[in-house]
């Protein structure tokens, strides 16, 4: 940029639809291919279109992975449907620097956050448009999507956070969130 110039910031957010667009921009597709072994009916997850979209995410990432000092902005959506009595929901993950956190916020749809502290206490926050939720630092974190319609989410997070997902793919979260009567509610 020079002295005095008036510019457009390079990437943008539709608040109709809530893509983003610009440069640099990065889109990750889950598939339910993708997400092995986060459900528990492995049956009914082995019987759904393994090219069924899951979730997507895009992400504005300014400066390289692992900078101290900058911000990453993504934008998650999660499809809506279930495996079994379980809803599509991401991966989840802790930071990999354990004392980074984040915000997300709701931007359309409803679906719930699950939280996980170390020690396993596991609980959850209603997302929906307009909830704001502040992901504290040593707490893994999962977006499930309760709706009928999409979850769209959006997301700031240290770009020296990373991403520890071996963690929950080994010994996953303490409790899941499942439809009962038509309604979710946390079991163990
Ligand atoms: C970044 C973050 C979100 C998630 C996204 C997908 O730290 O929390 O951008 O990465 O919701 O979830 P995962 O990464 O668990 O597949
Ligand atoms: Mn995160």
């Amino acid at each position: 940029m020079k002295h005095l110039e008036i510019m457009k910031s390079p990437v943008e957010l539709n608040l109709n639809d809530y893509r983003m667009t610009g440069e640099p921009v990065i889109n990750q597709v889950r598939k339910i291919k993708d997400i092995p072994g986060i459900f528990q009916d492995e049956k009914a997850y082995s019987e759904m279109n393994p090219d069924q979209l899951a979730y997507t995410v895009q992400a504005w990432m300014p400066v390289a992975e692992g900078t101290p000092g900058g911000l990453f902005f993504g934008v998650s959506t999660i499809y809506p449907g279930k495996v079994g009595n379980e809803y599509f929901m991401t991966k989840g993950h802790f930071h990999s620097l354990g004392d980074r956190a984040e915000f997300y916020w709701g931007l359309h749809g409803k679906g719930m956050l699950i939280l996980m502290d170390r020690e396993r206490n596991t609980w959850a926050e209603e997302v929906y448009p307009g909830s704001l939720h502040y992901i504290r630092d040593e707490i893994a974190h999962r977006l499930a999507n309760t709706g009928n319609e999409k979850l769209i989410v959006g997301a700031c997070w240290p770009s020296d956070a990373g991403h520890d997902y071996e963690e929950i793919a080994k010994n996953g979260f303490s409790a899941r969130l499942v439809e009962v009567e038509g309604k979710p509610i946390m079991i163990v």
